[in-house]
């Protein structure tokens, strides 16, 4: 087989990129331009073959959306109406999730909470208007450990009214997938019990944008913003570009005063957007380091042209995005008598494990939850999506929650419909949890870096509080996005009046 060379997966992904608004490069096109919001799109998943690994391997049988993998890449204008039909040609159901997106509650896609899931063959139409500009993806929200993990997965990118002036604006998705000598998903290890009480369910097989290794050209002078975006369903990776500034604009999709890193910690779901100036000498060639804490991987590589780009001015102006228009928040002082602290206390997997929690309104003994219905995790000693939910909110009640990590493992837990404000965080005191009382988000505490994040990440033994206001009325999910603790137990919900 002929050597995967650069241009043959640049042109590889445009060919599965003809959809109105779908664009394959970093850039949007005029004609993306000019007719998004036109839609509706048509997002088709079913079975493909993607080539995942080196080009002398064959290609690997994957699910995707419109035969690419990662799915097209969606930009749209932010404010303006958007429209997406999902096609099903799966044999299983399935759900579109648009992850980060304040959305309205209908177009959530949370199988089961939001909507049925789409039968194999039927179709879905899905509309809304993301009032938000920033990073986001698309993925399935039923089976979501198997789905995601075969491929289904692509960045939704929503432009700033006023697009901050860069050269180059590129998403960089990473992806872990767990692959067998034969080159085929090892499918007969979803569910796995091993992945579901420990870390999830790690790959052994890491892609950028869909490829074994990726080539991102660059210009000496050149000002990139990338946006980088972790698919993975459970590793945690660190990206770095040794040699090269890394200055943080967006976490989640949300501005944030801008702080430079020498590298940027990607929980599973977890995005950033960076700026980086290419500084480096014509015709480098210098890796994009994805270090998954046991290995530092070479995912691609920024490959310096031979020539010089034509500019200096935009080099040096720092880039700052406008903060997101967030209703009431800024106001979750304690001080307010109307606060709302709600705890939720995490607990089991292997080593701590579970002694007995409630499943579907029983009471069973850990073994009874692992054995009988492969559970091992519980939020507030409940297992599972509860039929009743963690909190009802009143509409824009100020909302103060403690996320208490007592299980040895980390976790990314996701709050859908609103982005929460990290508001502290530390270690579980060793006295317990009845000395730590509400802390306010007027001054944000030591330890609690005050940004808004979709996906906040905790480390075993910790405990995080975060504050929202609960605007956006609706039925959401709180979940775990190492996808295996999701089905293991790590899933909740709460109701927005
Ligand atoms: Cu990215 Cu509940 O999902
Ligand atoms: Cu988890």
């Amino acid at each position: 087989m002929a050597k995967l060379t650069r241009r043959a997966f640049v042109a590889g992904a445009g060919a599965s990129a003809a959809g109105v608004g779908l664009v394959s490069a970093g850039r949007l096109s005029a004609r993306a331009a000019e007719t998004a919001g036109a839609g509706p799109q048509v997002l088709r998943a079913a079975p493909t073959t993607a080539q995942l690994l080196e080009a002398d391997q064959p290609p690997t049988p994957v699910w995707a959306y419109n035969g690419s993998v990662p799915g097209p890449e969606i930009r749209i204008p932010r404010g303006k109406p958007f429209a997406a039909r999902l096609q099903n040609g799966l044999d299983a159901p399935t759900t579109i999730h648009w992850h980060g997106v304040r959305n309205e509650n209908a177009m959530d896609g949370a199988a089961g909470l939001t909507q049925p899931p789409v039968a194999p063959g039927e179709v879905f139409d899905y509309a809304f208007t993301p009032p938000d500009a920033g990073t986001f993806w698309y993925h399935p929200h039923f089976r979501t450990y198997e789905q995601l993990a075969r491929g289904l997965a692509g960045a939704f990118i929503v432009t700033e009214d006023n697009p901050p002036p860069v050269d180059r604006d590129v998403v960089l998705v990473f992806d872990d997938w767990r692959i067998r000598e034969d080159t085929q998903i090892d499918g007969a290890s979803f569910g796995a019990f091993h992945d579901l009480s420990h870390a999830g369910r790690l790959g052994n097989v890491l892609t950028l944008n869909g490829a074994f290794s990726y080539d991102l050209d660059v210009r000496a002078g050149d000002r990139l913003r990338l946006r980088l975006l972790n698919a993975s369903t459970a590793r945690v990776l660190r990206i770095a570009l040794p040699g090269h500034r890394l200055r943080v604009v967006a976490l989640d999709g949300a501005p944030v005063t801008p702080f430079d890193a020498e590298d940027i910690r990607l929980a599973p779901a977890q995005r950033c957007d960076v700026v980086v100036d290419c500084m480096m000498d014509v015709g480098t060639r210098t890796p994009i380091i994805a270090d998954t804490g046991r290995k530092k991987l070479e995912a691609g590589y920024l490959a310096y042209d031979a020539a010089k780009r034509q500019r200096t001015a935009v080099l040096g102006d720092p880039i700052v995005l406008n903060a997101w228009e967030m209703p009431g928040v800024g106001d979750t002082s304690a001080a307010r008598r109307d606060l709302r602290v709600v705890d939720l206390v995490m607990d089991g997997g292997a080593r701590t494990w579970l002694d007995t929690a409630q499943y579907e309104g029983e009471t069973l003994d850990a073994r009874t939850l692992a054995r009988q219905h492969g559970k091992v995790w519980a939020f507030n000693g409940i297992v599972g999506k509860p039929d009743e939910p963690l909190a009802r909110f009143a509409r824009d009640e100020p909302v103060e929650m403690r996320l208490v990590n007592r299980t040895a493992w980390p976790h990314a837990m996701h709050f859908h419909g609103h982005h929460v404000r990290e508001i502290a965080r530390g270690s579980i005191p060793q006295n317990g949890l009845d000395n730590v009382t509400a802390v306010t988000s007027k001054s944000v505490r030591a330890g609690g870096s005050g940004h808004w994040r979709d996906t906040v990440y905790l480390r075993p033994q910790e405990m995080l509080t975060v504050g929202f206001v609960a605007h956006n009325p609706g039925l959401w999910m709180l979940h775990c996005h190492m996808l295996a603790h999701q089905l293991g137990g790590m899933a909740t919900w709460y109701e927005v009046a």
